[in-house]
């Protein structure tokens, strides 16, 4: 199988010096479901950050085949489905229909195309109700909702997932899960939903202090409570 992220000697100082990738080397093959796990200030969400391009580290990112670059980054972006930890940062549309078209739009569609994309994506979200509200006036656990929406639209083969489940009730979890699972694209997960993990992913890497400690089957990560306890978990 092809490698659909290759990153190697990743490292990432934030502007106040704080080191939060600190050597990172990972590849994520095609298909491959991958739960990325790792205590508050792991440097989960800042990895995430560097797979389509919105920040820069030293060290090298490979994602679809494309070295990620000023050039490539756009194609990457099309490809490479990024939802955030914060739905405040990713929702900026008037409407949650503008919200879930926009990639739509700018993927070229023709308005029967989008129209059609957009509405597929809010069912599969249980979102459908919501398409003329303003995603200011929803609830953390719909604007999550509307954010995983917003990179359906668009067929992602790449799809990089900041603590999906984190702030959704068990319902809304549980339907997530199901959702997620129906997909065959290549997935990164962060979470400290550890259940979550476990049940959707193939495989599961652990974090702390900017680096990863181990990399393996859930299964046998997960029995091992010492060193999850050691690390933070
Ligand atoms: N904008 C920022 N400026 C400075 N430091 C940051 C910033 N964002 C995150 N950090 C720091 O980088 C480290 C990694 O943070 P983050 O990637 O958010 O971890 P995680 O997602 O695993 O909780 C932490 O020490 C955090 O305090
Ligand atoms: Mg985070």
């Amino acid at each position: 199988m092809d490698a659909a992220i290759e990153i190697s000697g990743l490292s990432f100082r934030y502007p106040d010096g704080t080191l939060a990738l600190d050597d990172i080397n990972l590849s994520v093959e095609a298909g491959e479901r991958l739960a990325l796990i790792g205590p508050n200030g792991a440097g989960k969400s800042t990895l995430m950050l560097h797979l389509n391009g919105l920040l820069h580290g030293s060290g090298s990112i490979c994602v679809l085949g494309m070295p990620l670059s000023e050039s490539t980054v756009k194609a990457i972006r099309r490809r490479v489905g990024l939802v955030f930890q914060n739905p405040d940062d990713q929702l900026f549309m008037p409407t949650v229909f503008d919200e879930v078209a926009f990639a739509a739009v700018n993927a070229g569609h023709p308005e029967v195309e989008v129209r059609r994309r957009v509405s597929e994506s809010l069912e599969a979200v249980g979102m459908g109700w919501a398409e003329h509200k303003s995603p200011t006036d929803l609830s953390l656990g719909q604007k999550k909702r509307v954010a995983i929406a917003s990179v359906l639209v668009t067929d992602n083969e790449v799809l990089v997932l900041d603590e999906p489940s984190a702030g959704l009730d068990p319902r809304g979890r549980r339907e997530l899960i199901a959702l997620l699972d129906g997909f065959p694209c290549t997935m990164i997960i962060a979470t400290h939903d550890l259940d979550l993990a476990s049940q959707l992913c193939t495989r599961m890497a652990v974090m702390a202090e900017g680096r990863i400690l181990r990399d393996g089957p859930p299964v046998e990560i997960l029995a091992d409570e010492s060193f999850l306890r050691d690390a933070g978990l």
